[in-house]
């Protein structure tokens, strides 16, 4: 008979039908009871052995780790855990494992030691519902902006200009490293680089998603990001998936609709398409809190913070009134936020944006009109001549999980901010093009991909939300 994953078998009502499943042994007890997973669900069939007429060797090759393949008949099961067993009628070995060599012991494995073999993590628990969660947070946000009539637009990976004027972009070459070639004044010639110029991995897509949006209106982006800045904590990635919508005729109001409606609908595609998930997830929490103190023990459970993220609206304001908050509050007995005292102008710190989300408003909050200092280049400048029009959205437990503005339209505006920085104009002058032919108001943001997985599983490491994760000294898989 044809296989059938264990997801669908779990709710199928039993008749004596025969049936194949194909998976990896979890566990193998007393010789008679297999524990088979396929990572559709985190759910394993439970495949009874006729043990008194199984070939002695065969058994042996049933292992932790081990690839099967089982026919036989769907049953009522005898147990109390699940609805349904499979009587097998024949095992085949797919592929062997050998229990003393396979790392993935029966028990429980502490995530920094499966972050260390992160090729075989995805056969637990944790990691499959972790994966299938983000899987349906992907699909979620082609499915929203495409109900929207957006574009998805791919935007280059490798590019000459640095979006974000950070300096925090890795090289890209072809030229041998060992014998770089030379200008007469000592400098790396470039032009005799593949592409004739110094290039990059992109750290975003917005500059050239706002030239799509400049013609198809709407559009987003959704790739691999890349930052060789820090990203020795727990929020950061040196590669990371962004969404990048940019909308033509958009101000920054309508892009914070748009950025809540977006987290409010895969959140809640999530919630509908992954609750299985979610559940396992939302007790793995509740037990890794119980070795925590009372009062650092978070006050809602990951389903309860879940569906109150959809079912309320964010808390808006700007970054003056946030400091003027921040100023004002006492985070611990002892101290106050030391650098805000000094005043307005300083860059929140992610001890602030969580201030503001979990003890001030306790729930998920957009700030908007940043000092025009502490935003990128290309960010409307208000009126004030001291703020632009930037939004963030902070999250519980995660800080920043989208920036975005209203960009500057005004070509003699962004060219004169662009003076004021240094960034060079004759190297973007496609971007100032827009500017020159039909530019319009218009808006987007970015949203870190994995910040809304973490938020969404409710790890605690940005590193256990991506398959291969990237950060310094850590390229292994
Ligand atoms: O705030 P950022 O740097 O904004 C931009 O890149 C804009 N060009 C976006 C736009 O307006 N189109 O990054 C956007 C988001 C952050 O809010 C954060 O969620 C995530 O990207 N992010 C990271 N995620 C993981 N690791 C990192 N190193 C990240 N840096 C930013
Ligand atoms: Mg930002």
């Amino acid at each position: 008979s044809e296989r059938i994953k264990i997801k669908a078998l779990l709710q199928t009502t039993p008749a004596e039908q025969e049936v194949n499943v194909k998976g990896w042994v979890r566990t193998f007890r007393n010789n008679q009871f297999i524990a088979l997973n396929d990572g559709s669900t985190n759910s394993n069939i439970q495949i009874v052995v006729d043990f008194q007429n199984t070939d002695e060797a065969l058994l042996k090759r049933i292992t932790t780790g081990a690839a099967l393949s089982v026919t036989g008949i769907l049953v009522a099961s005898l147990g109390k855990g699940q609805a349904v067993d499979v009587k097998a009628t024949s095992i085949e070995i797919l592929g062997d494992s050998d229990p003393e060599k396979y790392p993935l012991q029966p028990k429980k494995h502490s995530l920094e030691f499966l972050r260390e073999i992160a090729h075989l993590r995805f056969r637990t628990n944790t990691f499959g519902a972790i994966f299938r969660v983000r899987n349906s947070l992907s699909f979620a946000v082609h499915q929203f902006f495409q109900e929207k009539g957006f574009v998805y637009l791919h935007t280059p990976v490798i590019t000459a200009s640095d979006a974000e004027g950070a300096g925090e972009a890795f090289k890209v070459t072809n030229l041998d490293l060992n014998n770089l070639p030379r200008t007469e004044s000592g400098e790396i010639d470039y032009k005799q680089d593949f592409f004739g110029r110094a290039t990059n991995l992109t750290v975003s897509g917005q500059l050239e998603g706002e030239l799509g949006a400049m013609a198809l209106s709407d559009i987003y982006t959704f790739g691999p990001t890349f930052r060789a800045e820090n990203s020795n904590t727990t929020r950061h990635l040196a590669e990371f998936w962004m969404i990048e919508p940019e909308m033509a005729f958009y101000d920054l109001a309508d892009n914070m609709d748009l950025a809540e409606g977006l987290l409010k609908y895969v959140i809640n595609y999530a919630l509908e398409h992954n609750a299985e998930d979610i559940e396992f997830l939302t007790q793995r929490l509740l037990e890794e809190e119980k070795s925590k103190p009372q009062q650092e023990r978070s006050e809602m459970t990951l389903l309860e913070k879940l569906q109150f993220c959809l079912n309320n609206d964010f808390e808006r304001l700007t970054y003056t009134q946030a400091i003027e908050i921040l100023k004002d509050s006492t985070p611990n007995k002892k101290k106050k936020f030391q650098y805000l005292i000094e005043g307005w102008g300083a860059d929140l710190q992610s001890e602030h944006e969580r201030y503001l989300v979990e003890k001030h408003f306790k729930k998920p909050v957009i700030l908007t009109d940043y000092p025009k200092e502490i935003k990128s280049f290309y960010m409307r400048q208000n009126d004030d001549g001291k703020t632009v029009a930037a939004m963030d959205i902070l999250f519980p437990g995660i800080g920043e999980i989208v920036g975005g503005s209203q960009r500057e339209e005004r070509l003699e505006r962004l060219e004169q901010r662009m003076d004021e920085i240094g960034i060079p104009k004759d190297e973007l002058w496609w971007y100032l093009d827009t500017r020159r032919f039909g530019g319009c108001p218009h808006a987007g943001f970015g949203l870190g991909f994995e910040r809304l997985v973490l938020f969404v599983t409710g790890m605690g490491n940005i590193r256990d939300v991506i398959p291969f994760p990237r950060f310094p000294k850590n390229a292994e898989f």
